[in-house]
């Protein structure tokens, strides 16, 4: 069966925004970022405060770092040198499921199982060392409500997550009570952050200059430099990180392909602008676009961000690639023609992605500075979808241009690879430091 053309067209429509659209959810973005910090209820972004500021870059010691926040969980030993430089001494990863044997993130999982699991990997990280103190940092990248650097509680799941009895837990206190059970009482959990707070202080301390960390992956999310935070109990300097959970961000027109998968999604009327850029649900809306160009509308085909990439990536000249990846996940023979016409879509989908994405980036740069001129700056970002996805860098450099015309050569996009761990273990380095 041949594919709807002019449908498919007009999804390709429904998937773009055009410059206009693009600086109101920045202008958006910004003045929620305003009303958020008089009283988080009056936006969609959630302020979330971090207890932490920037790293001076002179951190030092050996730390461990947990990295808590997408299907694979790593636990890495580290040692801070001080200078912006550190060296990883061991790494130890796992996922947290693997279909047919084990599963710690479906709804029949339990809290104690899922805890039970990271300390066993940390058991593992250590050599079953259970006399040397480590002192851990936690990068546990969901939603939390902190009162300090230790104390993080879990509002919500978000990327499908669904094990029971975390949501409004004390996430770290749960990882004790596991780590006591397998004898590591010489592991003491002492700060949380969330990835993107990990990436910014990664960066940091790397990078002088940067004020904004993000993470465009499986989920989708940034943190920035709040200067006029001042509390007793914040670590480092500048100010407080603030993690915005922007993936939350509301103030956006979803299309109706947006309206239909969130209406089915585990959390309905959360995480719009999360539903509508990350990895997680990029892969979803192009099934379902290509269920309803292919006259089936409703079947999943089980497409995913990596389809997509290889789907953009493929330079034969007849699409042979995209024929095979379609006809692999969806049954259809398609020509070299349609093709085409599929890629089109993959990349209206990846484009929508990084310019929404770049959009929240410069209403946080604008909230910055104010009514200055923009300083010269990073923005850090790790991710998947960031690092590997075509289109979406030269993207995100396009809608800077737009948004921010000649004071866009003042900012950049800084790669941040493995910052969630890293991030971790400045974080602990900056609570010792603190609480000394
Ligand atoms: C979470 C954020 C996280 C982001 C990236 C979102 O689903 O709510 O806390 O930073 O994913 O991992």
């Amino acid at each position: 069966m041949a594919l709807d053309r002019q449908l498919l067209q007009t999804i390709i429509g429904e998937f773009t925004v055009d410059a206009e659209q693009l600086r109101e959810v920045a202008a958006n973005f910004r003045q929620d970022l305003k009303l958020g910090l008089i009283d988080p209820k009056d936006s969609s972004l959630r302020m979330l405060k971090s207890y932490v500021g920037l790293p001076t870059g002179k951190e030092t010691g050996e730390f461990l770092a947990l990295d808590f926040g997408g299907t694979n969980v790593r636990v890495s030993r580290i040692k801070l040198e001080g200078a912006g430089r550190f060296e990883v001494i061991k790494k130890v990863g796992k996922p947290l499921i693997i279909p047919g044997e084990y599963d710690y993130i479906g709804a029949e999982s339990t809290a104690e199982q899922m805890f039970d699991f990271l300390a066993s990997l940390i058991d593992e990280a250590v050599d079953k060392d259970h006399e040397t103190k480590f002192y851990l940092g936690h990068t546990f990248s969901f939603p939390s409500n902190q009162t300090n650097l230790y104390n993080a509680e879990l509002i919500i799941w978000t990327k499908e997550f669904k094990t029971a009895g975390v949501e409004g837990k004390i996430v770290n206190d749960l990882l004790k009570t596991s780590l006591e059970k397998f004898g590591l009482t010489n592991v003491e959990p002492i700060a949380v952050i969330n990835d993107t707070v990990a990436v910014l202080l990664s960066a940091a301390y790397q990078h002088p200059d940067t004020y904004i960390g993000s993470i465009y992956a499986t989920g989708q999310n940034n943190c920035y430099v709040e200067a006029s935070i001042h509390d007793p109990e914040n670590a480092g300097v500048g100010g407080m990180i603030l993690n915005l959970e922007s993936g939350n961000f509301m103030k956006l027109t979803p299309n109706r392909l947006d309206v239909e998968y969130d209406e089915g999604s585990e959390k309905p009327g959360e995480q719009r602008l999360e539903k509508m850029v990350s990895g997680r649900y990029m892969g979803e809306l192009f099934s379902m676009a290509l269920s309803e160009i292919f006259e089936e509308k409703g079947k999943n085909y089980g497409f995913t961000a990596i389809d997509m990439s290889s789907i953009l990536m493929d330079d034969t000249i007849d699409g042979d690639r995209i024929a095979a990846i379609v006809k692999d996940k969806a049954d259809k023979n398609v020509d070299s023609e349609e093709c085409a016409k599929i890629k089109q879509l993959a990349a209206a989908i990846v484009v929508r992605s990084a310019r929404l994405v770049t959009a929240a980036y410069v209403g946080m740069i604008w909230h910055r500075t104010g009514t200055g001129k923009i300083s010269r700056q990073h923005i850090a970002v790790d991710g998947s979808v960031y690092e590997k996805m075509p289109l979406v860098q030269e993207n995100i450099n396009r809608a800077l241009s737009e948004l921010l015309g000649e004071e866009a050569a003042n900012v950049d996009t800084i790669l941040d690879n493995g910052g969630s761990g890293l991030g971790a273990a400045i974080a602990a380095a900056m609570a010792v430091n603190h609480n000394a």
